[in-house]
């Protein structure tokens, strides 16, 4: 239970490192990527530089707040995907050489798979952690799932997108009203001062559990087009009510099959998890949802929403408990995630 496990998550665009003792996290260092914003999206080429810069000194300042030397640590947790290679690559590498250098395994990771298990990293306030089986609506930029989470290392996924993730539904509504990149924060701030009434935009017929945000962005995208012919200021003026109501319907969208998901199955703890998870929208939707159908429901905390390595180091040590360490010749993968 006292083990020192370092993590390191550099799939996209955010270097982090977290060390944490047992489920414990002492620490959880993210350094961000201010270089995509001009770009209106993650470029590939500079996200992997900027991974290479930051790696050594968020691992140092990881180390350095949790208050632990680097020959403490018993194994290291790495996300080996998916995500973009060379990002990947990044943190993949560093945790083979260090590794090899102290002399201890390494265990890796799957994105996916680490944003669920968040729900098991502990600290001073953090302490109620699911029972399993759980159900968790996993929300990113990439990702759009719902996961029957049985175990650990047992997830089926029972839902998904079949285009777009609804992190992308919120990243494009934000390019086509004119916002910065990534989209989902700006949206959640103005959404709060909007009228979410205002405007309805199409909602998908998707059969089962599965999802699909395509035709919203088309929809928005013909709504803001339109309207633009009538007024030139019609994004300006309306920007607040648009967030609003892009931002419920995506709630409603994902709440109505994450109701019919615990319909389906009988499982009433149900947990979000992923980027679009830190949405307060959200939060308030998953606690009024909790109260009107006897749910038990857990909502990451900010800083475990988006990407971070608490997730990647807590899964890391419940692999590390079943002694399955990873081999130094493994490479990351840019694709496969849970039973996709
Ligand atoms: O999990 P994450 O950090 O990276 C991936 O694995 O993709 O998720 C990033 C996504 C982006 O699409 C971003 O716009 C969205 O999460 N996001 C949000 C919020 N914060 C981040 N979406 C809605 N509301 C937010 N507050
Ligand atoms: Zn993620």
């Amino acid at each position: 239970m006292n083990e020192y496990i370092l993590g390191i998550e550099s799939s996209c665009d955010d270097t982090s490192a977290a060390v944490l003792q047992g489920t414990r996290v002492l620490s959880n260092v993210i350094a961000g990527q201010k270089v995509h914003e001009q770009y209106g999206g993650v470029v590939p080429e500079l996200a992997s530089r900027a991974h290479q810069q930051n790696i050594i000194p968020v691992i140092d300042a990881a180390l350095k707040t949790a208050k632990i030397e680097k020959n403490q640590l018993s194994a290291i947790a790495f996300t080996r995907g998916p995500g973009l290679l060379g990002s990947l690559l990044v943190g993949t590498s560093f945790a083979k050489a260090f590794a090899q250098t102290l002399d201890i395994p390494m265990v890796e990771i799957d994105h996916m798979n680490a944003h669920i298990l968040v729900h098991f990293a502990t600290d001073e306030t953090h302490t109620e952690v699911p029972d399993f089986p759980f159900l968790c609506l996993t929300v990113s930029g990439g990702h759009t799932q719902i996961v029957v989470v049985k175990d650990y290392f047992d997830m089926e996924v029972i839902g998904k997108t079949i285009d777009d993730a609804a992190g992308e539904a919120f990243d494009k509504t934000a390019k086509i009203l004119g916002l910065p990149y990534p989209g989902g924060p700006v949206i959640d701030k103005l959404a709060k001062i909007g009228n979410p009434e205002a405007f309805s935009f199409a909602k998908p017929q998707i059969p089962d559990l599965d999802y699909s945000f395509s035709g919203l962005k088309t929809s928005i995208l013909y709504t803001v087009r339109d309207n633009l012919k009538i007024n030139p200021n019609f994004i300006e003026e309306n920007k607040a009510d648009l967030c609003a109501s892009v931002q419920k319907t995506i709630i409603d969208i994902l709440m109505n099959k994450l109701v019919k998901a615990s319909k389906q199955t009988g499982i009433k703890t149900v947990a979000i998890a992923g980027g679009v998870s830190a949405n307060s929208g959200l939060h308030d939707a998953m606690l009024a949802l909790g109260e009107k159908y006897h749910w038990k429901v857990f909502i990451p905390r900010l800083s475990y929403s988006t990407d971070n390595a608490a997730m990647v180091a807590v899964a890391g040590y419940f692999k590390f408990l079943k002694g399955e360490f990873a081999s130094q010749d493994l490479v990351p993968y840019a694709r496969q995630s849970l039973n996709q």
